[in-house]
């Protein structure tokens, strides 16, 4: 299969050129003009940019969590992924506590092989390391699961104690993998949630209020002073408040190789959510929880000025009929998480590049090279250049388009940006050279998406 993308204009990370692209089999064979010979099909891309398919690298896709399990698959949720013009998703395999690492990933890759429309890898969330697990880390970075995630937060589920993470920071050393961090510090949040309940303060908003930016801050501090000294970088997972931009900003000045990614969320939305009429503020409850306003501003100069490296969803959607309404008498049982997996192109360049805050090759940057590159898969993908996926993503920066529930494609029944008008949106997007979606239909599969091994990445950028 031969196909000619012609008239648009290339953006990377980098350049901006107008350029046609020609697509050989699943490759990006050329790039240049004036093609001829025979050509399976033609797209005419003209007005419009050539972007790579952005990568999604923190997702949870029917992930058993909080009494429920989130509500979109590895089918509906890489479908949403594609119209939103995310060709890859890395999605969070669980080792259950007591269970060998190996066990949580084939778990996962049962639940995704077969299904996914997108391409996708997994990083493994690590629940219990003894000395006779620990070990198998190096066997699941062989296999191309090259980054791990560790919890500081939800005590007696997720969280890990200090001298695991040490240890698996050390164990990381080893074997070159990348370990990513959720830090909010579990044991206090877990106090102040006893407390409010006990007082009868169950609304939504006290979710907000029982884990404060200081836990966040806390947290971010003590893993990235652990990561600096057993010598290892540091992936900072859904950063979301000032104090915390500023330790990672501290532990880059003393040289440690923090990183960190921030999510739409917490650019787009605040605790004011939380005071939404009724039970609403149970549409937003998620850890970290919304910040109060003032923090987007913080987290919109690290984006532009290279602080944070990346903008992921931490998509974890849950309906609120028959799952979130699991809280309705105290937040403490509202299921943790929020839907975006298809709204994070739209509200990014919407609310990044036609605002001004983000470059449009800075754009491309944080939602498709910078996560490529953090988590072994640049060049491969991540970019437009001969050889590498062509997974393309035609991007019409005129398309007007109203999120709403529904009309969106993720398996939840609220959107947390319902009624929002964003103007540029994807008009066709690859996988692989394989049109996925074309003039407003979907014309992928499940099964389509393949599982990516992944390259231990090297830390020499970003
Ligand atoms: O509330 C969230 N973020 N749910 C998903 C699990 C996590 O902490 O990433
Ligand atoms: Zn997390
Ligand atoms: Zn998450």
């Amino acid at each position: 299969m031969r196909t000619l993308i012609k008239g648009g204009t290339v953006v990377t990370c980098a350049e901006t050129f107008k350029a046609d692209v020609v697509v050989e089999g699943e490759r990006i064979d050329a790039i240049g003009a004036a093609f001829s010979g025979h050509f399976d099909k033609t797209i005419d891309a003209t007005g419009k940019y050539l972007m790579p398919g952005a990568l999604d690298v923190h997702t949870h896709l029917d992930m058993p969590f909080g009494g429920s399990s989130s509500s979109d698959d590895f089918e509906t949720g890489t479908r949403a992924a594609l119209w939103g013009g995310t060709t890859t998703v890395v999605d969070f395999a669980i080792q259950a506590k007591g269970q060998a690492l190996r066990q949580g990933l084939d778990n996962w890759h049962a639940k995704a092989q077969g299904k996914a429309c997108s391409d996708y890898s997994f990083h493994l969330i690590c629940t219990d390391l003894p000395e006779n697990v620990i070990g198998e880390m190096d066997k699941v970075v062989d296999e191309g699961v090259t980054s791990f995630k560790l919890f500081m937060a939800y005590p007696g589920v997720l969280m890990v104690d200090d001298s695991t993470i040490y240890r698996a920071l050390l164990q990381a050393r080893e074997n070159g993998a990348l370990v990513c961090m959720h830090a909010e510090n579990g044991g206090a949040i877990d106090v102040m949630i006893k407390q409010a309940v006990a007082a009868g303060k169950t609304e939504p908003k006290w979710h907000a209020l029982t884990r404060p930016p200081q836990m966040e801050a806390e947290a971010t501090h003590r893993a990235l002073a652990m990561a600096e000294v057993a010598g290892v970088p540091l992936y900072i997972v859904h950063l979301s408040a000032a104090e915390a931009m500023q330790e990672v900003r501290r532990a880059r000045d003393r040289g440690v190789k923090a990183y960190a990614e921030t999510c739409p969320q917490y650019l787009f939305l605040s605790y004011d959510n939380y005071l939404e009429p009724g039970f609403a503020g149970a549409k937003y409850v998620m850890s970290p929880p919304l910040r109060p306003k003032g923090n987007e501003e913080h987290l919109w100069k690290a984006l532009a000025l290279g602080d944070l490296q990346a903008v992921s969803t931490d998509h974890c959607p849950f309906n609120m009929s028959g799952q979130k309404e699991l809280g309705k008498e105290s937040f403490a049982k509202i299921p943790n998480g929020a839907p975006g997996i298809e709204t994070r192109l739209l509200l990014l360049y919407n609310g990044g590049v036609n605002t001004g805050l983000i470059s449009l090759n800075r754009f491309v940057e944080l939602v498709s090279t910078n996560p490529a590159r953090m988590f072994g898969l640049y060049p491969k993908k991540g970019t437009i250049l001969p050889g590498a996926d062509a997974d393309i993503l035609i991007w019409d920066p005129k398309k007007q388009v109203t999120i709403s529930a529904a009309t969106h494609h993720m398996r939840v029944d609220y959107n947390p940006y319902e009624g929002w008008k964003v103007v540029g949106a994807p008009a066709t997007v690859l996988l692989r050279g394989k049109v996925m979606l074309e003039n407003g239909t979907f014309t992928g599969k499940a099964g389509d998406g393949r599982f990516v091994k992944r390259y231990r990445p090297e830390f020499k950028s970003p």
